[in-house]
């Protein structure tokens, strides 16, 4: 009878160790649900600059067009350049929009 109960015993410790264990890797990876340390960077993650460089400073300069984008009739400028560029250059939409923001936030 005590062979039994010690038995049962164990057997109640090895089944909270194993629901622990279990617990425990359940919760683990709780902290780590943000976003991953190294996050993959589709092309349209590029920044403007980078997107300038690639698509466009081949033929451009940024002295050339960025003060274009400047004073008061910067903003139809851009909103113009942004369907001249559909068909102009590589890229889609969000890429050139990202290269007009960077061209308009050049100072010089
Ligand atoms: C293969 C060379 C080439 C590439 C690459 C290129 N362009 Fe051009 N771009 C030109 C030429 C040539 C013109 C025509 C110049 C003109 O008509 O004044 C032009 C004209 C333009 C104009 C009109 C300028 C104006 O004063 O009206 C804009 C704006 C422009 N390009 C922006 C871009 C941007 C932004 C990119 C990159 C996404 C780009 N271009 C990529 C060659 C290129």
């Amino acid at each position: 009878m005590r062979v039994t109960t010690v038995r049962r015993t164990a057997a109640g410790f090895g089944l909270a160790l194993l629901v622990c264990a279990a617990l425990a890797a359940w919760l683990a990876p709780t902290p780590r649900r943000g976003p991953p340390a190294v996050a993959p960077s589709p092309p349209t993650t590029l920044s403007g600059a980078e997107l300038w460089a690639r698509h466009c400073a081949g033929c451009h300069e940024v002295e050339d067009l960025a003060p274009q984008l400047r004073g008061e009739h910067g903003a139809a400028r851009a909103l113009e350049w942004l369907s001249f560029l559909e068909a102009h250059a590589e890229g889609d939409a969000g890429e050139d929009r990202a290269v007009l923001a960077f061209l308009a936030g050049q100072t010089d």
